[in-house]
């Protein structure tokens, strides 16, 4: 009985500790979301599953954490300063501000009036001063694309790596856009994180490029748990299409809120790099020193042929990690009517991205002897190194299973008196429970055999494909 509201993940969120509105004891800043101490664990997890298909699994791709404050030209000649914009109407009567694409019928959502102005852009940018004097020419952008910083940093990463063509550069950071109307928790917000690759390609193959990383973003998707029946592919149309781009395909998912964008793939052709490459200072600099006017293009690669430099085309696969995060938290997030009338809610994530991976729970936590052993198997287990191990000891273990079933924990291992061998059953001596959140069924495993066991657990979990 799956109940997927955006309140009724809201509300998991907030409880226990994945996700809260930002500036929270000053009333809030809208747009603005923190992630607790669970959100944090799902998040870094999502990051780290996309950074391992990109850059581990792949002989092509190389990384990089470029800064996000960024120089005026470089978004100046990126087009953003012209062209990042969305059009906004403003409501006579009550004062409120809209995306004209987001107006019903005609009429203000907030008050419900027709006074509405005629619509204008609005630049999304947010900008912010560097050094002690602000004035007009003294400022700098927080970027609004994570792509940006791949751009700038082309050739550095080109000479520093010798990388031929086709390669790649992938990059999880923060991006910033003041949007007019965030909205839908943490779908629409003014901060943000991105996965984003840049894939530099010969242009003539940059069509079937493009086909391949949509095909293989959808299956990374399906890897993380989402189910088909909940993805469907996108065509942007030529009036859609970003400034840049020479043809898109989105990747939506079934939000609560509706069918919406999780992830963009562009074909950006070389318009980036061609445009810094025009309008770069310092790399024009350096050409009239090499008396090389005439090659002003200087961002350029070989594909290791015998054929002369060439700015490349760019196919750009770019995610949100938050609306990744809002994506498997809603495939995840299960009610389930128990047989004995009870309902409890669980989070179905695959284990890979749990925030907790084991939670150890001794059954009686002033027993010194259940509570040292349960400690040593909570030490023994960090040693695998597949995340967080939880030492559980609220005490009770029907309220330690609903708890850590609704935060998606995959396995509880429960330490008793059987464990210690002052059960009643002496050959469960050195034994423990393992009960699984999905099936609640519970199994005897000996202590020793826990790290194989688990460690088998975790890598199938990254693995393994489409949820089933
Ligand atoms: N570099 C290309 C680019 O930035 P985009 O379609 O504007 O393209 C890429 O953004 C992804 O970033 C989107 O598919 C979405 O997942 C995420 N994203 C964009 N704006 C967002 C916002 N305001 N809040 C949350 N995520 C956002």
């Amino acid at each position: 009985m799956p109940a997927k509201t955006m309140d009724s993940l809201v509300s998991l969120c907030k409880r226990r500790g994945f996700i809260y509105p930002g500036s929270e004891i000053y009333g809030g800043l809208q747009g603005v979301y923190d992630y607790g101490p669970l959100g944090v664990e799902l998040k870094n997890n999502l990051k780290t599953a996309w950074w391992r298909c990109m850059v581990y699994e792949r002989d092509d791709i190389e990384g990089l954490d470029a800064s996000i404050l960024t120089h005026r030209f470089v978004l100046r000649h990126s087009g953003h300063e012209a062209t990042f914009t969305d059009p906004m109407v403003d409501c006579k009567d009550c004062k409120s501000r809209w995306r004209a694409d987001q107006i019903k019928n005609g009429k203000c959502e907030r008050c419900g009036g027709s006074n509405l102005t005629e619509p204008r852009p609005f630049n999304l940018m947010f900008k912010t001063t560097v050094g002690p004097i602000a004035d007009e020419n003294n400022f700098a952008y927080l970027r609004p694309e994570t792509a940006q910083g791949i751009f700038s940093n082309f050739k550095n990463v080109v000479d520093s790596t010798s990388r031929k063509l086709p390669f790649g550069i992938a990059q999880i950071g923060k991006a910033f856009r003041n949007e007019i109307t965030p909205r839908n928790f943490i779908f629409r917000v003014r901060e943000f994180e991105q996965m984003e690759m840049e894939f530099f390609v010969r242009p003539g193959t940059d069509e079937e490029w493009h086909k391949k990383w949509v095909d293989d973003r959808v299956q990374w998707w399906k890897n993380q748990g989402l189910t088909s029946d909940n993805l469907q592919l996108y065509y942007q149309t030529k009036e859609e299409l970003a400034h840049y781009a020479k043809a898109t395909v989105d990747i939506l998912y079934r939000f609560p809120h509706g069918l919406e964008e999780l992830e963009g793939i562009a074909n950006r052709t070389d318009f980036d790099l061609g445009s810094h490459s025009k309008n770069s200072s310092e790399l024009n600099l350096t050409a009239r020193v090499d008396a090389n006017e005439d090659s002003i293009a200087k961002l350029t690669i070989t594909d290791g042929q015998e054929n002369p430099p060439i700015v490349p085309f760019v196919i750009e696969p770019s995610a949100g990690v938050d609306r990744g995060v809002l994506a498997v938290l809603t495939e995840a997030y299960t009610e389930e009517q128990l047989e004995n009338g009870t309902q409890r809610i669980v989070l179905k994530l695959k284990p890979h991205l749990s925030p907790i991976k084991v939670a150890v729970i001794p059954l009686a936590r002033n027993n010194p002897d259940i509570v040292t052993v349960s400690k040593e198997i909570k030490a023994s287990l960090l040693k695998l190194g597949i995340g967080r191990i939880f030492f559980e000891d609220s005490g009770n273990i029907g309220k330690s299973y609903r708890r850590h079933d609704e935060v998606g924990t995959p396995l509880c291992i429960t330490v008793d008196y059987d464990t210690i061998g002052k059960g009643e059953q002496a050959e469960l001596k050195d034994t423990v429970t393992i009960r699984d959140r999905d099936t609640m069924k519970q199994i005897r495993l000996a202590i020793d055999k826990l790290p194989e066991y688990l460690r088998e657990y975790f890598q199938e979990s990254a693995n393994k494909k489409e949820r089933v």
